[in-house]
């Protein structure tokens, strides 16, 4: 399943992949103690770094909650851009293959282990999982599971997580965005920069820079104040509506943007470095895309941000969640976001749906 990316209005779902969800995901709380007897479960699985001819539907067995864990029969995944660079395996550190990918998933609670508290099974829940969320079942610690608003539809909190945590603490806790301020965000189109561009609508006077493909524009043209073609020099664009700059920047590409983005910040203003896109350029990993990167990326002298007023900083959800312990923290911006999405402030775009079994398909470009 397919929550992010644009530019489809709503969620797409021919009838055929209607049919295979209802069939293979009960829909209602009742039907989880049977499915829970099953000793195997369905997986997308990675079977070693490269390609897309790298991912396969098949069986696992069917994993039992440890101490401290919640066990979700999974409604809806999300596939990230994340999910797309460890396919590649141009992550850091990435974990030894065959692997099952995915970090966030929403569905039902079935069971839980020993001393778990706060959970009923039944409860309609999303969750952060380190690996292994494109599965029928899910196994992962309580700190990470969340219970969703009743309006909340699966998919849409398969949608949610991710996208919207990254793009609450970096505008709320580390650029602490006010009444005012003007925000640059690349990707403005995909999953987090859709989070951002609607965070900001939630503040008086925020004005939103954002570059996408032209293919995009039409989609996304409300979110967003200032649209740029993201193969145009976007620094003069910019400065010709702003020329003092913008207070902050949000990039997710690197490379030469890090440089173009620390110069076009006004005094005080926050650069954040939350992603590396640009490594991305073809199906398989490139090393000259990577070290090209690696070697435009501006050295930043911490005596120059001083001088100059800026603050530079870093952002990586994954890391805070599964390598840094920082699960209160997020937990903490999850139930804000709840509330703005009760308050009808925010709402996750779901670009389109497929299920389990069309995974390969769509990925392959069958469909
Ligand atoms: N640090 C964190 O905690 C965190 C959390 C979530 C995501 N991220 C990062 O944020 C970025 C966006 O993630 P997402 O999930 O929102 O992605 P997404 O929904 O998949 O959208 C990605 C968009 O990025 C642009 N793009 C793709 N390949 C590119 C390339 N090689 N160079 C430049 N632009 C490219 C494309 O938009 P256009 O063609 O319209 O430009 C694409 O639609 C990724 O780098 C991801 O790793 C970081």
């Amino acid at each position: 399943m397919k929550p992010t990316d644009m530019p489809k209005e709503g969620a797409e779902m021919t009838e055929e992949t209607e049919h295979m969800i209802e069939k293979n995901c009960a829909k209602e709380p009742e039907n989880v103690a049977s499915a829970g007897d099953a000793k195997e479960m369905r997986v997308v699985v990675l079977t070693g770094f490269g390609g897309l001819n790298k991912l396969r539907v098949t069986k696992k067995p069917m994993p039992d909650p440890l101490e401290g864990e919640v066990k979700i029969r999974v409604k809806a995944c999300g596939l990230n851009f994340v999910d797309l660079m460890v396919r590649q395996g141009n992550i850091d550190n990435p974990p030894k293959t065959p692997l099952v990918p995915g970090f966030e998933c929403s569905g039902i609670v079935e069971a839980m282990g020993d001393n778990t508290t706060g959970f009923e099974i039944g409860d309609r829940v999303m969750a952060f999982v380190n690996y292994n969320a494109w599965a029928e079942v899910v196994c992962t610690p309580l700190d990470l599971v969340y219970k969703i608003p009743d309006d909340m539809t699966f998919t849409e909190a398969a949608a949610f997580s991710m996208n919207f945590v990254a793009a609450y603490m970096m505008l709320f806790e580390v650029a602490n965005l006010r009444e005012g301020m003007s925000v640059l965000v690349h990707s403005a189109g995909g999953g987090v920069g859709q989070a951002v561009a609607q965070l900001c609508s939630t503040v008086p006077n925020v004005t939103v820079f954002g570059t996408a493909s032209p293919f995009k524009h039409e989609a996304i043209k409300d979110s967003v104040t200032h649209l740029f073609d993201r193969n145009i020099d976007y620094v003069p664009e910019v400065k010709k509506i702003s020329p003092e700059g913008v207070d902050i920047v949000l990039d997710c590409l690197c490379g030469e943007n890090t440089g173009k983005g620390l110069g076009l910040l006004k005094p005080l203003g926050t650069y954040i470095l939350y992603g590396s896109s640009s490594m991305v350029t073809g199906e398989t990993k490139s090393f000259f895309s990577f070290a090209k990167s690696w070697w435009q990326v501006e050295k930043v002298n911490p005596i120059k941000l001083y001088e100059e007023n800026k603050v530079m900083a870093g952002f990586s959800l994954l890391n805070l969640l599964f390598k840094q312990g920082g699960c209160s923290q997020v937990k903490n911006a999850v139930h804000k976001l709840f509330s703005l999405y009760n308050e009808k402030k925010i709402k996750p775009r779901v670009d389109s749906l497929w299920a389990l079994e069309e995974v390969i398909l769509y990925l392959l470009g069958d469909k």
